[in-house]
């Protein structure tokens, strides 16, 4: 959940490094700090507490000199986000610096050694027990060379439990940054007589494209004018290629917009359609199931699903249960990752395992994950956008939603994309199974690749109206989303997007559950979301749950189908989606229109839409 960055090269490396940490301050933005090799081989920080505008400031009043840097932008997990706390940490004689992403288990015992060992502490961070570790072993080791350098460091790391991703500088190194890497992302850049390291790609992208993903228990060792060397985890260098990402830094970027979030928002057509691209149709599906590395003759003695996510990824995947029993014929069950690891539910022979994640990296999708491999009962894939993220390694196969960087952190266009590569995933194989004849395949994927534009129609032609809701109940104090069958997970979903942006309590229901309790809370001023497309099959249902609600002074807005008037007397305001043919797509456009209005509330109430309190881009931490 936190950023970090490294830099050696000929420029001067703070301002760069300031950039960097913007770019990655969606991953959380409680504290920052840089620190670089000045020319005369000392180590001068700056951190502070607080978002990269106020270390911007800092650094304006007192500039660093040095082209050999490291920062960090802090979402805490070990000690209140404060100046001592922040990142990055020395050991007592400030001979060592670094920055770190994770968790250190056992930080607590080490640090108990440290403290016998006559070594001080100055925060309360488990990040800060590295630095002294550091400094021991680089004491005892010999000089600055690549095989001194990377034997002090994996002496090191032989006593850590954790997570962590950590950029590490030495006095006694000189030009030379380290980057290690254990289930915390870690990239390299490869410049033009300059090296970067990130915890994410987008502060990569004003420099280079050119990229190579450190894999876990991997160390970098970055030097003066020599391509990083990568080393494994028994400390041999390894020769691995780099890749072109495809983003540019205008993609990270707002793009005019006042938001990430905005942005993000208008760019889910176009996320949809990238994560179609050559894949949808007949001649694809040969290359689409080699994406997901399942085999034809595995498909055919699939006996169910098993699917992990967290949060809104979560919700997409309540989605491709329903899904997966409709057109695939398969029991499917969508699990909440944090629950699943701790349920006793044995993976049957036969299971095909989905993870879905937008940043690859969320903790307890990757444990639950690792869980089902632990048997070979269990077929497993991603649904992943982070490029080279944790959870890519931790499946056979990924099925790469294709939607750029996500920056807001809430989840939006990376949700869209989620479902089309469900859509792909569940009608691939299901056409191989059989459960859908080829024409039925052709009609459907047909739709399937109309749904982008329809999508643009929604966004383009409900913002305003929209807009002027939102304006109505920005100062709502509780809402309630009501969706039924494939809009159940909408109704979940747009409630979390109110609730995390607008700090407005919603909550999603089962609309024929209303009658079983929640119809208590509905008075006029207990606004309704009603989901009451026409084409799905729960249409009348969701009437008559609209006038009950109305019938108890609720004021309902109510996302129903073009054309479809009959509900205008009962609703307060209607919001208007395309006619689809297949009910299974009202939940992409259905979707759009909660995000448009999360978006606006927390837009009018004058919130930080992109970095909402207490929450980070990526939960890293169980
Ligand atoms: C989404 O708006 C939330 N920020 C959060 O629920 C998110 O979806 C969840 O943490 C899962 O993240 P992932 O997709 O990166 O695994």
């Amino acid at each position: 959940m936190c950023g970090i960055v490294g830099y050696l090269g000929k420029k001067q490396a703070a301002p760069l490094l300031l950039d960097g940490l913007k770019r990655l301050e969606y991953r959380g933005y409680d504290s920052a700090g840089i620190c670089v090799l000045t020319p005369q081989g000392d180590l001068d920080i700056v951190r502070v507490v607080g978002k990269i505008a106020g270390l911007e400031e800092r650094l304006r009043a007192r500039p660093l000199e040095g082209s050999v840097a490291l920062g960090h932008s802090r979402w805490a997990t070990h000690g209140r986000p404060s100046e001592e706390n922040a990142h990055p940490h020395t050991d007592c004689k400030g001979g060592v610096v670094l920055v770190h992403n994770g968790i250190i288990e056992n930080y607590q015992e080490l640090k108990e050694g440290l403290l016998k060992r006559k070594h001080k502490f100055r925060s309360e961070t488990d990040t800060e027990v590295l630095a002294h570790l550091f400094e021991e072993e680089i004491s005892r080791g010999n000089g600055a060379s690549e095989t001194a350098v990377v034997s002090s460091v994996r002496r090191v790391l032989k006593q850590l439990r954790g997570a962590y991703s950590l950029v590490v500088m030495s006095k006694k190194w000189g030009r030379q940054i380290i980057g290690i890497r254990k289930d915390c992302p870690l990239v390299v850049g490869l410049g033009a007589g300059e090296s970067l390291l990130a915890s994410d790609i987008p502060a990569l992208l004003p420099f280079t494209k050119n990229v190579v993903f450190i894999e876990d228990n991997e160390i970098v060792l970055l030097r003066e004018g020599r391509r990083p060397v990568i080393f494994n985890g028994s400390g041999k260098a390894v020769n691995r290629p780099s890749q072109e990402v495809p983003w540019d830094p205008l993609m990270a970027e707002k793009g005019g917009y006042k938001h990430f979030m905005h942005k993000e928002i208008f760019e889910g057509p176009r996320s949809f359609e990238d994560t179609l691209r050559a894949r949808s149709y007949e001649e694809n599906l040969e290359a689409l199931l080699a994406e997901a590395a399942i085999r034809r003759q595995e498909i055919m003695r699939l006996r169910r699903v098993t699917i992990l996510a967290c949060g809104t990824a979560y919700h997409a995947g309540m989605i491709g249960e329903y899904l997966f029993e409709q057109w695939a014929k398969l029991p499917a069950r969508a699990e909440i990752a944090s629950e699943f690891r701790y349920a006793s539910r044995s993976i049957e022979p036969g299971t095909l395992t989905v993870a879905i994640s937008q940043s690859g990296e969320t903790a307890d999708t990757i444990a639950a994950m690792k869980l089902c491999r632990k048997t070979s009962a269990s077929v497993t894939m991603g649904i992943v956008n982070q490029i080279g993220s944790t959870l890519t390694r931790q499946t056979r196969g990924t099925l790469y939603t294709r939607c750029g960087p996500e920056i807001g952190v809430a989840s939006t266009k990376a949700f869209v994309a989620q479902l089309a590569a469900l859509y792909l995933l569940v009608l691939g194989i299901a056409r191989v199974r059989g459960a859908i004849a080829p024409v039925q395949f052709k009609e459907i994927t047909r739709e399937l690749c109309e749904i982008p534009n329809k999508l643009r129609w929604v966004l383009q032609e409900t913002e305003p109206r929209v807009m002027a809701l939102a304006q109505e109940f920005q100062q709502a104090k509780g809402f309630l989303y009501l969706g039924r069958h494939l809009l159940y997970p909408v109704a979940l979903e747009g409630a979390l997007k109110l609730k995390e942006i607008s700090y407005i309590h919603a909550e999603g229901y089962a609309a024929g559950e209303m009658k079983h309790g929640p119809i208590a809370l509905i008075d006029s001023e207990m606004p309704v979301f009603c989901l009451a497309p026409r084409s799905s099959l729960i249409y009348e249902k969701m009437r008559s749950n609209m006038e009950e609600a109305r019938a108890r002074g609720a004021r309902i807005i109510a996302v129903v189908t073009k054309g479809d008037r009959s509900l205008d007397k009962i609703a307060h305001q209607t919001i208007v989606t395309p006619v689809l043919k297949h009910e299974e797509f009202e939940p992409v456009l259905a979707a759009a229109v909660t995000q448009l209005f999360a978006y606006h509330v927390a837009r009018l109430k004058g919130l930080d839409v992109d970095q909402p309190r207490n929450l980070a881009k990526s939960v890293t931490v169980e």
